[in-house]
């Protein structure tokens, strides 16, 4: 199985100096992983994803989705509630300035971060900064916005798409692949009309018991459309024992109810059967994809059965994501871990960044990760950020 990494080289032909940016990006969150048992003497301005939530507001339901699936917490009048603290765009300013000169990859997502009012001047503001911008959509937005985007220069587009036509569209709602893909191939006219290479483009699945055992009918039709990758998330998901253990942890240490994680806690990944996954993911990988195909995490291939058949069982290693990463939510929230805001370190409109990044809410969470047995806590594990850079799992 591939890791994140294996779009580094692909990427190198067609953008050499993103490419190169992104390894670089890699690279602090590989020492992250080093040094997260360290405390700089300093202030720690090492930061290599900054992720930026812009808006609760999204156009779907996806089923699994932790925020407005059948267990979301986002649902009903939540959503326009939470929509009313969105930040004005004159706040991102202030941060970009803060955090350009450590060149974090900046992510956007949300919600559906095409919901954000002022989302295009806001890409125009990161990329003048010299800050590369990635985004993660359901595309149903792309085909409105292709000419903007390409002409603006952004960087790279994850496209969720969870399955070939009929499945994908269980899973996120009527039309949302036709829309998905059809933004996509705008994507690709606009850049073939102005013979530019950016943005990179490529999909992102989630797999559930859904759509696992069809997960090599998209990758097929994804041939079709010039992408540069396309992940295969083996899913965040969670289990009654994991989420209580969670909640004590979380009340006994930090003095906060932990409320996030019972929203993955949505049974999608039980009935996978993680052989057969593993002989359909070894044929998709046969298949000879003109680009990457990558899982993540890329665990090996036997401990894929335990991935899906023991949620309380842990598979990944310690968790560097406080050492070089952050989220910043829609209402200025800053936290580490970004499906998850319980533990909040503080408010950008309040304060800068790197204070807040440093208080001593950060350090006591850093301490408190550093001395647990593995360097995890209890609900870190199917944490999809802690698998982000793909380091492959021993079995
Ligand atoms: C919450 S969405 C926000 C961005 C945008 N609305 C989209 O769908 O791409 C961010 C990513 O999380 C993924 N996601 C949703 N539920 C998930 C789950 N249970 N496990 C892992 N990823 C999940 C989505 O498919 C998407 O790729
Ligand atoms: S489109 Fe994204 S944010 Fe909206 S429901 Fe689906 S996964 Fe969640």
């Amino acid at each position: 199985m591939k890791s994140n990494f294996s779009m580094v080289p692909y990427m190198m032909k067609r953008n050499p100096r993103l490419a190169l940016s992104t390894a670089r990006n890699f690279w602090t969150m590989y020492r992250a992983y080093g040094l997260s048992g360290d405390f700089p003497r300093r202030l720690l301005k090492r930061l290599s994803l900054l992720y930026l939530n812009l808006t609760p507001l999204c156009n779907l339901r996806c089923l699994m989705c932790g925020q407005r699936g059948i267990k979301g917490t986002l649902s009903g009048s939540a959503e326009q509630e939470a929509a009313k603290s969105v930040l004005p765009l004159s706040v991102y300013e202030k941060l970009i300035r803060e955090v350009q000169k450590y060149h974090p990859m900046l992510y956007l997502w949300g919600g559906e971060p095409f919901l954000y009012p002022h989302l295009m001047e806001l890409g125009r503001m990161i990329i003048s900064s010299g800050l590369n911008l990635s985004i993660n959509t359901n595309g149903t937005f792309l085909e409105e916005y292709a000419e903007q985007v390409v002409r603006d220069k952004w960087s790279a587009i994850f496209v969720s798409v969870d399955g070939f036509e009929q499945i994908n569209d269980e899973i996120r709602g009527k039309n949302s692949y036709a829309r998905a893909m059809a933004g996509i191939a705008a994507i690709n006219r606009e850049k073939k009309k102005r013979g530019v290479p950016l943005p990179n483009l490529g999909i992102v699945s989630v797999v559930n018991r859904i759509n696992y055992r069809y997960m090599g009918d998209l990758v097929k039709a994804g041939q079709n459309y010039d992408l540069s990758w396309h992940i295969i998330n083996l899913g965040t998901y969670t289990c009654d024992k994991v989420v209580e253990e969670n909640k004590r942890f979380y009340r006994e240490n930090f003095g906060v109810e932990a409320c996030h994680l019972e929203a993955y806690n949505t049974g999608f990944n039980e009935g996978i059967d993680g052989e057969e996954f593993y002989r359909i993911l070894t044929d998709i990988h046969a298949l000879g994809s003109k680009y990457p195909i990558i899982t993540v995490p890329a665990i090996r291939p036997k401990l894929i059965q335990d991935y899906y058949g023991f949620p309380g069982k842990a598979l990944l290693g310690r968790c560097p994501v406080p050492w070089s990463q952050a989220n910043i939510n829609y209402n200025g929230d800053v936290h580490f871990c970004a499906d998850y805001p319980d533990y909040i370190l503080g408010n950008i409109q309040n304060e800068d960044f790197w204070t807040i990044y440093n208080n001593s809410r950060a350090q006591a969470f850093r301490e408190k990760l550093k001395n647990s047995p593995r360097g995890i806590f209890p609900g870190c594990l199917r944490c999809y950020q802690n698998m982000l850079f793909g380091r492959r799992v021993r079995a």
